[in-house]
């Protein structure tokens, strides 16, 4: 579907009643950038084995992009069968000596100090994250990295208090664990990978994705600098290839995947008869329900931030509203209307909201979804705000005049595309959100707390937020039903994926 390009000469009306927004205005903002003078980017990054840079062995490297300018900005090493090898070597080396035999409070202290490290360049990092991954410089700044070292001071807590984690038990690390993460939070996803398994006394291979693999070696840099012994961690990046490849090998104890359901499944069939341990979060469709008594201002902020943080790439992201059929156009005009002050553009321009899609892949994956929309006979709303002419980018989103049974009310967009549906009854609502094969994420808004307890115990969802919506912290558990995955990460249940008890 093609892109509307109308934009400032017929300022946005606001639809929905007593509305103080004025378009044509104040909705002006200056630019206000963020320098990226501060950060380093090499040309080109080497694998992060044994605690050194080495090359590739067959030498080939893959180019990644600014998805806000199209532009290459730097290349990564591709890890093939032998480097995963000798990165599952170096850990199994690190496991066996030194890391293993080290006082759990003295793990604790590397975990400690990469934490405080992450908050002392957190400005290297967010800017970083912004370039590579397309996310608003807002987002990572004060979402991705703090909630990133956070998880390392929470685990950091952990790594000497474990026999309280598990009374009557005696947590041992499994071993070597292969960590597969996804692009769209990468520094978080490498957090909430690394920070409990190295608690617990394992050590890791982890790849990133390959369109978001900067921050994962800059991290690599910072665990040089940290003096984490050589081996704990290893950090090899690559495609989906390289990514099997550490499935697949031998010598490794666990697996720990976040990303699409597909690859998901096939991870599942390659260990399935293996004695790997795994966890796998997968991919989400979340409910928004509204009630007639809900606060109708503070729901419409909700739905915005639940559909359009991080421009919709987000697992638990709230992708469909079911309103009472009541409010229903009401919630929906205000909807609109707070969908227009929505600025889209350049991730480093400190007043964006909606930044860039991460890749020109996923950018063609969502506008194939509005079209398979339009076809299924979903009326079309984008907001009408200005977008670069170079990069990937996609307006604000709603699809209404859906059906249960159409694949965009059924399927992962993965981007800022929200649909729209109605029902009367509470039954109804938990009826229409459970109806998806996935199972991650909820919200519900209502004045009522019986409702938020009824709803709550009828989805069938890992997450169910009350009059909010991601909201995250390390304390808290995190993970799916369905299809939506196997496992959890965050807080206490977290570390028991990390340990065997005897
Ligand atoms: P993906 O699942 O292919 O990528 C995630 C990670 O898995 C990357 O590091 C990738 O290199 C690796 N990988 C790919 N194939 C593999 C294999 N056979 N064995 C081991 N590792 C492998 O996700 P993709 O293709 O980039 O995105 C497609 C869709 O997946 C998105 O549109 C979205 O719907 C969903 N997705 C969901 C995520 C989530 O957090 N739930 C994250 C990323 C994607
Ligand atoms: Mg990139």
């Amino acid at each position: 579907m093609s892109q509307t390009t109308e934009t400032k000469e017929t300022p946005y009306k606001p639809t929905s009643p007593n509305s103080k927004l004025d378009f044509a205005s104040v909705w002006e903002y200056a630019p206000a950038p963020e320098s990226s003078d501060h950060v380093e980017i090499k040309d080109q990054y080497q694998l992060f084995i044994d605690g050194k840079f080495v090359k590739p062995s067959k030498g080939r490297y893959f180019k990644s992009t600014n998805p806000a300018t199209t532009e290459v900005i730097t290349e990564f090493a591709e890890a093939t069968q032998n480097d995963v090898d000798k990165a599952v070597k170096a850990a199994r080396k690190a496991f066996k000596g030194e890391w293993s035999s080290l006082a759990p409070k003295t793990r604790g202290k590397y975990l400690y100090r990469i934490a405080r490290m992450l908050q002392e360049r957190s400005r290297e990092f967010s800017v970083l994250e912004s370039m590579d991954g397309g996310k608003p410089i807002r987002e990572s700044r004060d979402v991705d990295v703090p909630l990133a070292a956070a998880h390392f001071f929470y685990y950091a807590g952990w790594a000497d208090k474990l026999d309280y984690a598990f009374p009557g038990k005696t947590p041992e690390p499994l071993g070597v664990c292969g960590q597969i993460i996804p692009w769209n939070f990468p520094l978080l996803m490498l957090a909430w990978k690394i920070a409990p398994a190295l608690a617990c006394g394992n050590t890791v291979v982890l790849k990133p994705a390959e369109t978001t693999s900067l921050t994962a070696l800059k991290f690599a840099e910072l665990v040089k600098d940290a003096g984490v012994p050589a081996g704990v961690i290893n950090i090899v990046t690559g495609a989906g290839q390289t990514g099997a490849e550490i499935v697949n090998h031998k010598d490794i104890d666990k697996i720990a995947f976040t990303g699409s359901t597909g690859v998901g499944k096939l991870i599942q069939k390659s260990l399935a008869g293996t004695d790997k341990k795994f966890t796998l979060e997968l991919g989400g469709k979340g409910a928004l329900i509204v009630f007639e008594d809900a606060p109708i201002d503070q729901a419409v902020e909700g739905i915005i931030n639940a559909i359009f943080f991080n421009q919709g790439h987000v697992c638990c992201a709230g992708s469909r509203l079911l309103v009472q059929e009541g409010v229903a156009d009401l919630v929906t005009q205000k909807l609109k209307d707070r969908m227009e002050t929505l600025i889209v553009g350049d991730p480093l321009d400190k007043n964006t909201d909606i930044g860039a899609i991460n890749s020109s892949q996923q950018f063609e994956t969502i506008n194939s979804y509005l079209e398979i929309g339009v076809d299924e006979g979903a009326d079309v709303y984008q907001s009408k705000c200005s977008i670069p002419e170079n990069g990937y980018f996609i307006r604000p989103t709603l699809l209404a005049n859906v059906a249960q049974s159409n694949r965009v009310v059924q399927e992962e967009i993965f981007g800022p595309v929200l649909t729209v549906q109605t029902f009367r009854t509470a039954d109804e609502a938990i009826d229409k959100a459970n109806n998806t094969p996935f199972g991650l994420a909820g919200g519900v808004w209502t004045d009522k707390g019986s409702k938020i307890f009824k709803v709550g115990a009828g989805l069938r969802s890992g997450v169910v937020w009350a009059n909010t919506y991601n909201k995250f912290d390390p304390t808290s558990p995190f993970g799916g039903y369905k299809e939506s995955g196997v496992g959890r990460e965050g807080g206490l249940h977290g570390l028991s994926a990390y340990v065997k008890l005897k």
